[in-house]
């Protein structure tokens, strides 16, 4: 065995430099409940009562409480850890159930530069500490839903197994997982690659190890077990391998079947039984074969259990648990039975016998044996639509799909639940199976807030968000604390790219759709803000993506599609290519001209007053940026328009004749303008970007002069670059976050504002400035051995340099633009109609005279 020594603790670590102001927020979801994503695992702690972790693939991990509601754990991660919202396995210690693991990281291949790390926590998810492993984990990647591949020896929980993808092995620690070794003794990698085709290295890499599972009664307590099992994503040789000396020796366990891939193995410590769930893919959205076998750990010998045969198994099974309380009670369910719904067997006899969760009354009637609940997610409605099903057909699935998480509660019989490619079901009635053949299939995600955000618009009139989702389409949220009832129907899509509001006639909505390959028109049109919808018919089929402004009396629509370019079209005529802009480029409509749009690429700005049919460059440039991110535009003032790059912050107040560089900002994503601190005053402005080198959240309350930061330690939204702003313009200070993977925050200022920080100094670039230039780390992460929690957690702020070359100022500074203030050297006259007046001691500004 090779002992690595790996590093230790990532969080936190350095004191915080108080680079930027922090101005308190109350952080909280807007309440879309449900979950509205994938949750492959969910895991109950074998001795603790009601101790229940639930993972997901893009949004962390939930702790269960006492009134079935689940608490995110890793709301902490910051961009620099996004990876960590995707959770490849989790191990709850059956001897000190305080203390969790999580195996994080996103992807294998590139699309996630970071290594994998195992997280752990000795307060039940309260606190983590890190050790990085040398290999990258594959949270969100083919075979997420196997498991658990991360276990805690039950006999000496200093000991962990860990099963890695990509042809990496079994890995253990005996220090609790702090550090870890290769097990050089367990030679199967795994053979299983999803599509060797796939040339971005997703589906193209190895899946690895699936399932570890010790056999408790094979030792004692205080020594490390000697019976252990391990699945492996292998097909056509063998994938169930044991070990009886603790993981010195290993042999594959004969006559096992080989031609599928073993996706969990459960012991049944009663029945002396190694139960193993078997699917011909490594899921979690493939199956269409596989088996369910019994191993007697005693005899040596393994049975088919297999609970259907012929023409009935279409499927392979994925979800797998036994009644520890009740001996020979086993579950199992499909792993995608696409119609007409997914199946879930129960037996009470050891797999001898079964009863289902739905059967045939006559075709096409089927006799559900349960009563649905979706009361506390009525969106999820029995007409749901899985993420293959986007045909507007009639859709019989209820119960769900993609189901490799399945759990019986092992101190309650009756509390069972079960996780599927949208949601969470149970109850805690399960014994009625057995009583009446008829239980609730409950929808308890609630808490779970997993949506991927695409965009969100807070329109000024109407309700206060309307957000565009993956998966699921989209919602109006007429309260943010109360679940919707539908999501966007009419046309319906899994996935809604853009969304924006007319500004003369806010409730009227476009959205775009981003069905990948659907031969249907990808824009519809509402004017009644989002309730009811109609197809926008000048959309040509299969065209779909991108993004959507609105013009601001909703008669046009601007659309840069996914991979049409830029098309326009007005009073619903077909859409026709703009030319005059490039396909990478951000738009936005102006909110009370109707004529007038804006556009941003590479470092050049474009406005058109032709009601979008062609577009100019402007002669200000965006400084030296190269991609730009955002155009958003003033919710009444025409020509006042902010963009956010790669390179910065930029606003101009004259429709692009010239720009301020907003000092202090070396990148910036997302963008949004909010209700103002004082009446009549600017709109207070919110930006993610890495402002003096912090990358994070923040306002402004004036015009970008001085800026404070909102995220707080226990609130970081994962990627910063991934996800969405939008503000609302009637309360002052809320600003709405839609992430990628824990759905949308609403956050409000608490308590009372700090000083700002405040820019040295804005640079003018006009059409023949150059522009800011700044040498600045970005995100930086720091390391040492010590162990620090979450809530330590910080970027370290190390002394900044920042070299800002201004260009020689203008004689005269624009409307609304800074005229003084402490280390002002630009312009102090203002252009005509406007005048310098003290905002503060560091900054003065052009208002109208
Ligand atoms: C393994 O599974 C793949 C994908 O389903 C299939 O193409 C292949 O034939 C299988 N190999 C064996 C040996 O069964
Ligand atoms: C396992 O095999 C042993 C020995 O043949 C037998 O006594 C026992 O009943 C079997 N267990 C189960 C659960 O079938
Ligand atoms: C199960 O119970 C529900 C609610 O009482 C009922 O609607 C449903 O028809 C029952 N299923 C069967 C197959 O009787
Ligand atoms: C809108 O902008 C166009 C182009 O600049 C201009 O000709 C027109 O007068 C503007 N309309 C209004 C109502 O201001």
């Amino acid at each position: 065995m090779r002992l690595l020594r790996l590093t230790g603790a990532l969080l936190g670590l350095s004191p915080v430099l108080a680079a930027v102001s922090q101005q308190a927020y109350t952080w909280k979801n807007v309440k879309i409940g449900g979950g509205g994503g994938f949750i492959p695992g969910i895991i109950f702690n074998p001795s603790e009562k009601g101790l229940a972790y639930a993972r997901t693939d893009i949004g962390g991990a939930y702790k269960l409480n006492a009134d079935d509601t689940w608490s995110p754990l890793l709301d902490w991660a910051d961009d620099a850890r996004w990876n960590y919202w995707g959770v490849d396995a989790l191990a709850t210690d059956p001897v000190k159930p305080s203390n969790l693991y999580l195996a994080v990281g996103m992807y294998t291949n590139s699309w996630d530069p970071n290594k994998g790390s195992i997280l752990r926590s000795t307060d039940y998810g309260k606190t983590f500490t890190a050790t990085q492993l040398p290999f990258k984990l594959g949270g969100n990647m083919p075979g997420r839903g196997m498991g658990e591949r991360l276990q805690v020896d039950p006999n000496l929980n200093s000991v962990l197994f860990f099963g890695a993808r990509s042809g990496n092995g079994l890995w253990k620690s005996t220090d609790s997982g702090a550090t870890w070794a290769k097990v050089s003794s367990f030679t199967s990698t795994g053979n299983y690659i999803q599509d060797k085709t796939d040339t971005n290295g997703y589906a193209s890499d190895i899946v690895g190890l699936s399932w570890i599972e010790f056999d408790k009664a094979s030792g004692t307590s205080g020594k490390a077990t000697p019976r252990i099992f391990v699945g492996v994503a292998s097909n056509g040789t063998s994938n169930v391998f044991m070990t009886n000396d603790a993981g010195a020796t290993w042999t594959a366990l004969p006559g096992q079947n080989t031609q599928f891939i073993p996706h969990r193995g459960v012991i049944s410590q009663a029945e002396r039984s190694l139960y193993v769930a078997y699917a011909d893919g490594a899921g979690p959205y493939d199956g269409t074969l596989g088996a369910l076998m019994k191993y007697n750990i005693t005899a040596g010998t393994w049975t088919n259990i297999t609970p259907v045969s012929g023409s009935d198994l279409y499927f392979g099974f994925g979800g797998l648990a036994i009644d520890p309380q009740k001996p020979g009670t086993v579950m199992v369910a499909s792993l995608n039975a696409w119609w007409p719904d997914l199946q879930i067997f129960r037996s009470t006899d050891g797999g001898a016998t079964w009863s289902t969760l739905w059967n045939w009354v006559s075709y096409p009637t089927l006799a559900r044996n349960y009563k649905i609940d979706q009361s506390l997610a009525p969106w999820l409605g029995t007409d749901a639509k899985g993420p293959t099903d986007v045909s507007g057909t009639a859709d019989t699935k209820q119960a769900g799909w993609m189901v490799e998480s399945l759990s019986i509660d092992p101190f309650d019989s009756n509390h069972w639940l079960y996780g599927t490619g949208m949601t969470m079901y149970g109850s805690r009635d399960l014994l009625q199976w057995d009583a009446k053949h008829n239980v609730t299939l409950k929808s308890l995600a609630d808490g779970i807030e997993e949506f991927s955000v695409q965009s969100l618009i807070s329109p000024p009139s109407g309700p206060s968000l309307i957000s565009a989702v993956g998966d699921d389409g989209g919602f109006v949220h007429t309260s943010l604390t109360t679940a919707p009832t539908a999501f966007f129907m009419n046309p319906m899509w899994a996935t809604t790219a853009d969304l924006d509001y007319a500004g003369n006639k806010p409730t009227n909505i476009v959205r775009i759709g981003n069905n990948a390959g659907a031969d249907t028109k990808q824009v519809a049109l509402s004017t009644d803000s989002g309730v009811t919808w109609q197809q926008d018919y000048g959309a040509a089929d299969g065209v779909t993506g991108g993004k959507v402004a609105f013009s601001a009396d909703g008669d046009t629509v601007l659309w840069c599609t996914g991979s049409n370019g830029v098309m326009v079209s007005r009073y619903t005529n077909a859409f026709t290519a703009v030319s005059s802009l490039p396909s990478d480029a951000a738009i936005a409509s102006d909110k009370r001209n109707n004529s007038i749009f804006y556009a941003a690429s590479g470092s050049k700005f474009y406005i058109s007053t032709n009601n979008g049919v062609s577009f100019t460059a402007t002669s200000a440039a965006l400084g030296s940026s190269t991609s730009a991110s955002k155009v958003v535009v003033h919710p009444s003032v025409t020509g006042d328009v902010w963009v956010s790059t790669d390179k910065g912050l930029f606003h101009t107040t004259n429709s692009g004749s010239s720009f301020t560089a907003i000092s202090g900002f070396t990148q910036a994503w997302a963008f949004a303008l909010g209700a103002p601190k004082t009446t009549g005053g600017y709109p207070a402005i919110f930006a993610a970007g890495n402002y003096n080198s912090v990358v994070g959240y923040f306002r402004s309350d004036d015009q970008g002069v001085n800026w404070v930061q909102i995220d707080d330690a226990a609130h970081r939204f994962g990627s910063a670059s991934a996800n969405c702003i939008t503000a609302d313009l009637r309360t002052y200070g809320r600003v709405y976050i839609g992430t990628n993977g824990r759905g949308i925050f609403f956050g409000d200022v608490s308590g009372t504002a700090p000083p700002p920080t405040s820019s040295a100094s804005s640079t003018t670039a006009t059409a023949t400035a150059t522009s800011t230039t700044t040498s600045r780390s970005t995100t930086a992460t720091t390391t040492t051995a010590t162990t620090t929690t979450a809530s330590t957690t910080s970027r370290s702020t190390t002394s900044v340099t920042s070299t800002s070359t201004s260009s020689a100022p203008a004689a005269t500074q624009t409307a609304y633009g800074q005229c003084g203030g402490t280390g002002w050297t630009g312009p102090t006259v203002c252009v005509s109609g406007f005048k310098c007046t003290v905002s503060n001691p560091y900054y003065s500004q052009c208002v109208p005279s």
